[in-house]
């Protein structure tokens, strides 16, 4: 994991370069918390890797992959308010610390910020890069739509999840290695091989959030523990207990569901247990493999040296064993 580390290294002392105290402080100063609170850097990562993979310099995507990290804040920053979420990588959430008007605005212009990335590309790739970013962007806002809409549904289907959490989550994850593979020149045929991997490995993502929201270890999750719960998400854990679960199980899950209680600790505990013993903790678990090796799939059929793709795989490993 060696390229992982200094993939790593490497996007975050280039961010420290861009990050500038700027007027208003209260617009700026959020951008700034929320950028330096870190995170683990999935995406920019991966853009890194993939232009390399594809005999590429990874400073030239060094742009690219700051636009999709910013692109990536933004998104949490909104998500927390529309989530009511307290907590964020350990830290008070923005909403939280400022409010949510400066959550939605300093949100805004983070969003506007990606685009000014990209405006380092010159006019082809620069083309190529805004029109899968623009498209991805949308569809994230799509999937967080649907994900809003889910929580007032108790007839989520398993095929409405996969869709939602692919449009909120997985597309950003692919356009992240596509447009690496874009700025390294690749073919039109591998760009689709490595964004159908960071989809299938972006939903392996999101299976693995929605299991630690409910399972993760607190000390280091750094978000509220049992957040889907307290907003009635409908999760894979909660579509699988609906189908694997006894029928009091079922109508006790149906029932919970159903309220936002202002003391949640008995509900989450409740649904928790729900979540074990019909087995959906572990069908979440086996669900995360299956996509994982999904993904792997398309790596094997690049037209690039096993050896190349060798430190994308031990990623997707990796992935699939986190516990933040
Ligand atoms: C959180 O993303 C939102 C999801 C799409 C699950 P990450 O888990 O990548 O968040 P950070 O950037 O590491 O904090
Ligand atoms: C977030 O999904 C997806 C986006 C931000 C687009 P979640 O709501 O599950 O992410 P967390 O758990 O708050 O990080
Ligand atoms: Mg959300
Ligand atoms: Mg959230
Ligand atoms: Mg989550």
């Amino acid at each position: 994991m060696r390229d992982l580390e200094f993939f790593r290294n490497a996007f975050n002392d280039y961010l420290r370069t861009k990050l500038r105290d700027k007027e208003p402080a209260s617009l700026y100063e959020p951008i700034k918390y929320i950028m330096e609170l870190g995170g683990k850097r999935l995406r920019p990562v991966l853009t890194l890797m993939s232009t390399k993979a594809f005999g590429g310099n990874y400073k030239e995507s060094l742009d690219a992959a700051l636009a999709i990290e910013i692109f990536h804040n933004f998104s949490l920053v909104h998500d927390d308010i529309m989530d009511d979420a307290p907590l964020r990588r350990g830290a008070l959430t923005v909403h939280e610390k400022w409010n949510t008007n400066t959550g939605i605005l300093s949100g805004d212009v983070m969003l506007i910020n990606s685009y000014q990335y990209l405006e380092e590309y010159n006019n082809i790739i620069f083309k190529s890069l805004t029109s899968i970013f623009s498209k991805t962007a949308i569809e994230v806002c799509e999937g967080q739509q649907y994900d809003m809409d889910f929580e007032e549904r108790d007839d989520v289907t398993e095929s409405e999840y996969i869709k939602m959490i692919t449009y909120k989550t997985a597309v950003l994850v692919a356009a992240a290695m596509e447009m690496g593979a874009i700025i390294a020149g690749a073919s039109k045929k591998s760009q689709n091989l490595i964004y159908d991997f960071g989809l299938n490995l972006g939903i392996a993502f999101q299976l693995q959030d929605d299991y630690l929201d409910a399972f993760g270890d607190p000390k280091n999750f750094g978000k509220q523990m049992g957040g889907d719960i307290i907003e009635n998400k409908k999760t894979f854990l909660y579509l699988q207990s609906n189908k694997m679960g006894s029928s009091e199980q079922r109508a006790e899950l149906k029932d919970l569901f159903s309220i936002k209680p202002s003391c949640p600790e008995e509900k989450i505990k409740t649904i928790k247990e729900i979540y074990k013993e019909s087995g959906a903790a572990m069908a979440t678990k086996k669900e995360i493999e299956k996509y994982t090796y999904l993904a792997f799939e398309s790596l094997d059929l690049l037209e690039v040296s096993k050896e190349k793709m060798a430190s994308l795989r031990e990623f997707g490993y990796k992935l699939m064993k986190r516990e933040v």
